[in-house]
């Protein structure tokens, strides 16, 4: 069992810890509190904030010291109490398919029907930073940012959701709590949720604010024939800080507690796909962090091999390039003994060189990531006039970027929110991670979370409100791979084309790269080629 509320209070005294509010309820979670705290030594950690990132160094310790228990899976650690949960597969990776195609196509000439040269370009962006950024980062800015979410995403909510009633403003219904109580009259508000987070028994709890006041919320754990899935996945996922979501339920007898009923989120229940007039396809690749030694350059010249002579290339008319495409300069400690090109513009240069290897039929988009030389705050401008001179048929765009191609609607993002939600979702990990890409679109929103680990920039209209269902939705990062639909939008975790790093190695992650993701503009097929 893992230790109470003053028991890890004490303990966290003694060794001079302070956790963030996020993390409390992971920690009461773990069974060796004490054993995963001693651990602290070992990764340089003395006192202070004790952080998710700093947390997850000390759980890794702690798992190698404790190598003999098995790391249990996901429906099994409900029934025996383990140490936190595994966030990245720290165990031998699957053996992936990764052989070269042999000239098998696994892919129906119907579905790919038009070659990339025959369709004009049509590229149409409705939504980018780049030279749009007003924010001075002020009060005023954050306030705005924030209001502008709310009132964005309650729209959505209202439209989406089966609400049962229209929703009131916080500080009525505190004015009127006493009509709510019964079982019958449940009353409904849209907020912002502060600080989520779980009791001790297991129930959720959080305030949900609005322009007008705050309400304390607890989301119980059910029993019996009262059980239903939705409740039971939110209980079990749990809550970003800084979500929108809608709750309808009723007041404690004191009028201080809300008891949720259910949640509402601004999703839609299905969406419908746009096809375009020209068969031709779009291929998505991310990380290529040109520079770094770990840069898979013969894989790169196997895919452009592939590109000259595989009927299926002639289709792809765009390439998404979704960040990190080079490996930067200076982005973390020691990083120069790990380049190849030490010089940043170097790195750009040579990877212009690189994409202009490609057939001339293959126009590509290209934003930034958490290792580009742009503003790290998202939402982040697109690379500078001196980068962007080395490279032809490239359309440079900001991170995230909205835009349609003959039509069809794209959402790309780098993708670096995703740790982020694994750090504050249960059911979100570095071996899943499209069940973030989920999340995101569930609270129509890239990245919730203020003062997490994705730097925000808080432009007056919050550019990461996802304002419209994307037909496909892209994201990198997290060196996975993924291509999978979800209520009708494409969802694509775009493979890197960086081997594994020390430091992935000393996380014992395994990075699943090389693989170049296609879809078809018109039929919406979609298929992956690997080249590792
Ligand atoms: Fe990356
Ligand atoms: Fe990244």
């Amino acid at each position: 069992m893992g230790a109470s509320e003053k028991e890890m209070t004490a303990l966290l005294r003694q060794r001079g810890f302070l956790p963030s509010a996020s993390i409390r309820s992971r920690l009461l979670g773990l069974d060796d509190l004490e054993g995963v705290l001693n651990c602290s030594g070992e990764v340089g950690f003395e006192k202070g904030f004790l952080t998710n990132e700093i947390l997850e160094s000390m759980l890794q310790v702690w798992n190698q010291k404790n190598k003999s228990e098995p790391l249990l899976p996901t429906p099994a650690r409900e029934k025996t109490p383990t140490l936190g949960r595994t966030i990245a597969p720290i165990l031998a990776p699957e053996p992936l398919d990764l052989k070269f195609r042999n000239n098998l196509p696994d892919w129906n000439t119907a579905d790919f029907s038009e070659n990339a040269s025959d369709a004009p370009s049509d590229i149409l962006v409705h939504y980018d930073i780049t030279g749009n950024s007003i924010t001075e980062g002020k009060m005023a800015d954050i306030t705005s940012c924030f209001s502008d979410r709310l009132q964005s995403i309650r729209k959505m909510i209202i439209q989406n959701s089966n609400l049962p009633r229209t929703p009131t403003e916080i500080s009525r219904l505190h004015a009127e709590s006493s009509r709510y109580q019964g079982y019958e009259n449940k009353a409904v508000a849209i907020g912002l949720v502060n600080e989520p987070r779980y009791t001790k028994n297991g129930h959720l709890m959080w305030r949900l604010e609005d322009e007008t006041g705050e309400l304390t919320c607890l989301l119980t754990k059910r029993k019996g024939d009262d059980r239903d899935r939705a409740h039971e996945q939110i209980l079990e996922a749990g809550l970003m800080p800084d979500d929108v979501l809608g709750v309808s339920g009723t007041f404690s007898q004191t009028g201080d507690m809300f008891y949720v009923d259910d949640l509402h989120f601004p999703m839609q229940a299905s969406h419908q796909k746009t096809s375009a007039e020209h068969g031709v396809s779009v291929a998505f690749i991310s990380d290529i962090h040109v520079g770094s030694k770990t840069f898979l350059e013969a894989q790169w010249h196997k895919m452009v091999r592939w590109f000259h002579t595989d009927p299926l290339a002639k289709t792809i008319k765009y390439l998404i390039l979704s960040g990190d495409c080079v490996d930067g300069v200076g982005i973390y400690p020691g990083q120069d003994s790990e380049l190849s090109i030490p010089d940043l513009f170097g790195q750009y240069t040579e990877f212009a060189r690189l994409l202009e290897l490609l057939p001339d039929w293959v126009e590509c988009v290209m934003l930034p990531g958490n290792h580009d030389a742009v503003r790290p705050a998202e939402p982040q401008p697109t690379f500078e006039k001196d980068i962007q001179q080395d490279y032809n048929t490239t359309t440079f765009v900001g991170n995230p970027c909205d835009f349609s191609l003959h039509g069809v609607r794209l959402l790309s993002y780098h993708g670096k929110s995703i740790d982020d939600f694994v750090a504050g979702l249960r059911t979100v990990t570095y071996a899943d991670p499209v069940e973030a890409m989920r999340q995101m679109l569930r609270r129509r929103h890239l990245a919730p979370q203020w003062g997490g680990k994705t730097p925000l920039s808080p432009e007056p209209e919050d550019g990461l409100v996802i304002r419209q269902v994307p037909d496909i939705f892209v994201t990198g990062h997290v060196h996975g791979h993924a291509c999978v639909d979800f209520k009708g939008t494409t969802l694509i975790c775009s493979s890197t084309w960086q081997d594994q790093t020390s430091y992935q190695r000393m996380l014992g992650f395994q990075p699943k790269p090389c693989m170049l993701t296609i879809v078809n503009l018109k039929s919406h097929a979609t298929t992956s080629i690997p080249f590792a």
